[in-house]
């Protein structure tokens, strides 16, 4: 079945289509956390793409509309620090394949380089910032802290989509603190994903079974008690079992 409307469930998200974006820099917080292995000359290679693919909708009808287009992303957990077998390069590299286009990598966040980069970009052109948890506030406790490093992410930008799937449930500087400054909507990756757990939620095809795997148990615990009274049947798997 196809995914219900998120309106049909009452729940109201502005879309890339309430933007307009024409010569306009916007900032997209994508979840680049893909896996990485070690190839054979020592570089890191990612083993998995599918979160890069995943955020070519969003990005493809931002350029194609005339956006420039800031991504920024996180890769691991570096404990604010920068640590360069978390750069975002090999990321960079397979985006630019897949986009068929330049990606420039900044080599800082909100630095002279990368402002630098957004300063010197045409409409249509991609830039990814470095690792964003290369800097501490991104995931600092102290919602000061995070506002700060937020404040000199919006100005780079006239616009905010959140598109960032896996990491929208953090409370972090370019995820929630930095809709809180710029004009924001939702890309086309959140907005197929919050459809279907809205029809999830609210009309589920029976019987309703749920494969649950993966690895961050703790963050699972509270799907599990979310959906322990909707499913017939709950699997787990993975990590978890
Ligand atoms: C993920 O891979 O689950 C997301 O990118 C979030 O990463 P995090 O668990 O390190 O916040």
């Amino acid at each position: 079945r196809r995914p219900r409307r998120l309106e049909a469930v009452g729940v109201t998200v502005k879309s890339l289509d309430d933007l307009d974006v024409a010569g306009r820099t916007v900032i997209v917080r994508s979840d680049f956390n893909v896996p990485l292995g070690d190839g054979p000359d020592g570089t890191r290679i990612i083993t998995d793409d599918g979160r890069i693919k995943a955020s070519l909708p969003t990005l493809g009808d931002l350029r194609r509309a005339g956006a420039k287009v800031v991504v920024v992303a996180h890769l691991g957990r570096p404990k604010g620090e920068p640590n360069p077998s978390l750069s975002l390069a090999p990321v960079a590299a397979r985006l630019s394949e897949l986009l068929d286009a330049p990606v420039a990598l900044g080599a800082d966040i909100t630095g002279p380089q990368a402002r630098a980069l957004v300063g010197s970009m045409s409409a249509g052109d991609v830039v990814l910032l470095e690792n964003i948890r290369f800097d501490a506030r991104e995931t600092s406790k102290d919602p000061q802290e995070r506002a700060a490093l937020a404040a000199e992410l919006a100005s780079l930008a006239d616009l905010y989509v959140s598109d960032g799937f896996g990491v929208v449930h953090r409370e972090q500087a370019s995820v929630t603190d930095i809709a809180r400054l710029l004009p924001s909507a939702a890309g086309r990756l959140v907005h197929k994903e919050a459809s279907v757990f809205a029809r999830l939620l609210a009309d589920p095809a029976r019987p309703y079974v749920v494969i649950l795997g993966g690895s961050k148990v703790s963050d699972k615990l509270g799907v599990i008690g979310n959906l322990i009274g909707r499913v017939d049947r709950l699997l787990i798997g993975g990590g978890m079992a």
